[in-house]
């Protein structure tokens, strides 16, 4: 079994710096376009034996030190009751959009045995493959409420901030629900063997400082508080969230995941005794590989005062990226941190 992403998560000592990548089990992996050539999206997010067969697919091209559930953050706000569709090329859509008093009581705190059962069985079966520790996750709910209020992806977030500003009762009733059905949902995902937990902040990015204080930070905040008791290292990443550094660390997780915008020799002053995740840009990954060889060699200089550090992208992979520059990463990283 290794260790080493569990360790450094924990700031203990560790022989070299682990690596996994946001988005590593997706469309760039050729072996990822095979399973989705036969089922939907959303009928693979569903069907473990499946998820299991894609989750492996980048532990076993890569060497990646730790494996992250394959399935999606809006899972569990379908299983609150929202419609969910994805389609080719445009992402999420939520069609039945949550605006008004009445569509937020349509939906429920879900149970995440009985709606998302398939997520833990996935869990399951995936312990008994893996020889890397495995991360279940979940979205933020900041981020889970911008698809819920917009009915799918965004780009000025025109009715999530008309909500939170003209109708801030029914913007905190709806960020309550998702935060309830999240803990619960993280809760079973400890329960069923996920060895680390990742709240996905996605958009965090748009709110101003304060407005993330208020209307965001908070709920991210009580989830983390309540999967303390599981004792599994809590990664929290605020995607644009240099600005926000401050309280993300506040929200006391293990682990603060970083986006490239940041320097993480800047941010690792900021957050002192806690461990950092990232942050090389996803698309330097396009570089020649001497550049990239000189940038991933300097990342780990500059994270070297850090409590812990854990290799990753500053974001997802994006799709088009060549497996093989991942591959280049992954022993890049292995090779230059060996202590
Ligand atoms: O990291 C992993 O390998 C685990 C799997 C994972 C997926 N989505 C699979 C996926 C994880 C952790 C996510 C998280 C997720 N989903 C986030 C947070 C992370 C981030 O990227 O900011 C968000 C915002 C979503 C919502 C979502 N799901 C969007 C916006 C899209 C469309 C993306 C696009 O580029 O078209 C998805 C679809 C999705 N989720 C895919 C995958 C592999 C592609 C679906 C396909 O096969 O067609």
């Amino acid at each position: 079994m290794n260790n080493t992403f569990l360790k450094a998560c924990r700031g203990e000592e560790v022989d070299y710096t682990p690596i996994w990548m946001m988005r590593q089990a997706g469309r760039y992996l050729p072996e990822y376009q095979k399973v989705r050539g036969k089922v939907t999206f959303l009928e693979l997010c569903k069907n473990p034996e499946l998820c299991v067969e894609v989750t492996l697919q980048p532990i076993d091209r890569f060497n990646m030190d730790a494996a992250i559930l394959f399935s999606d953050i809006l899972i569990p706000m379908e299983a609150m009751g929202a419609d969910l569709e994805f389609h080719e090329g445009k992402g999420p859509i939520f069609p039945n959009t949550i605006r008004e008093q009445a569509d937020l009581d349509k939906l429920e705190v879900a149970d995440p045995l009985e709606k998302t059962g398939f997520v833990m069985e996935t869990i399951r079966l995936l312990r008994k493959e893996l020889q890397v520790p495995l991360i279940g996750f979940a979205g933020a709910p900041f981020t889970c409420a911008t698809y819920l209020i917009e009915g799918g992806s965004s780009k000025v977030f025109w009715e999530t901030k008309k909500m939170m500003f003209t109708h801030p009762a029914l913007f905190h009733e709806l960020m309550e629900k998702i935060t309830a059905t999240t803990t619960k949902y993280l809760l079973a995902q400890a329960e069923a063997g996920a060895q680390a937990l990742q709240l996905f902040d996605s958009w965090a990015g748009i709110l101003a400082p304060g407005d993330f204080a208020r209307y965001a930070q908070p709920y991210a905040k009580k989830i983390i508080n309540e999967l303390k008791a599981t004792g599994l290292p809590l990664i929290y990443f605020a995607n644009n969230g240099a600005t926000l550094l401050d309280y993300s660390v506040a929200t006391e997780a293990d682990v603060i995941g970083l986006d490239w915008r940041i320097n993480i020799g800047d941010a690792i002053k900021k957050v002192g005794n806690k461990a950092v995740q990232g942050n090389i840009d996803p698309f330097a990954l396009l570089l020649p590989k001497d550049e990239l060889r000189v940038r991933i060699q300097q990342l780990l200089k500059d994270a070297e005062g850090a409590f812990g550090h854990i290799f990753n992208l500053g974001h997802g992979i994006h799709q088009f990226t060549p497996p093989d520059q991942a591959k280049f990463v992954v022993d890049c990283v292995h090779e230059f941190s060996q202590r």
